[in-house]
């Protein structure tokens, strides 16, 4: 069985999110998402969530694609998760091209950037409904 893992925030999920995550599932059986808690988001990210942990889990969970969350929680637990969980691809985005490279040589995964999903983002949903709220 072939393991993929993948990490992020997922805030109000949209299709940027869905294709993503299908296409990270395409690599392997198991998709396993290490979704950033609530205090990694605001210490480390400066940003605040829209929808709780928990809620953003609970709606990871409820994709087909997907078949674990747990929580990421530091920038430096990657190449633990991947040992323990026995990934054999780490999948990101593209915004994100480069930044994991020494993965390869801390583990056995093969590390992927996938192009995003042109203009979406949660970033842009926010500044989007703010706009026409004013
Ligand atoms: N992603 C994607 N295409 C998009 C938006 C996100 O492929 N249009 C991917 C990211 O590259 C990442 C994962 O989805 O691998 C989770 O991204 P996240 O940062 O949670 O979503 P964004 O919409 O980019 O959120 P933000 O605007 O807060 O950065």
């Amino acid at each position: 069985m072939k393991r993929v893992i993948t990490y992020g925030t997922f805030d109000l999920l949209h299709y940027g999110h869905i294709n993503l995550l299908k296409r990270a599932k395409e690599y392997g059986d198991y998709l396993i998402v290490a979704l950033s808690t609530d205090e990694f988001n605001w210490e480390e990210k400066q940003k605040k969530c829209y929808f709780s942990y928990e809620k953003r889990k609970q709606l990871l969970e409820a994709i087909r694609y997907v078949d674990l969350v747990i929580p990421e929680k530091s920038w430096d637990q990657k190449a633990k998760d991947i040992k323990e969980f026995q990934a054999d691809y780490f999948v990101m985005g593209d915004d994100w091209a480069g930044h994991f490279d020494e993965l390869e040589q801390l583990t056995d995964a093969e590390v992927i950037y996938l192009p995003r999903t042109p203009e979406i983002s949660t970033t842009q949903i926010k500044k989007d409904l703010n706009s026409k709220e004013k």
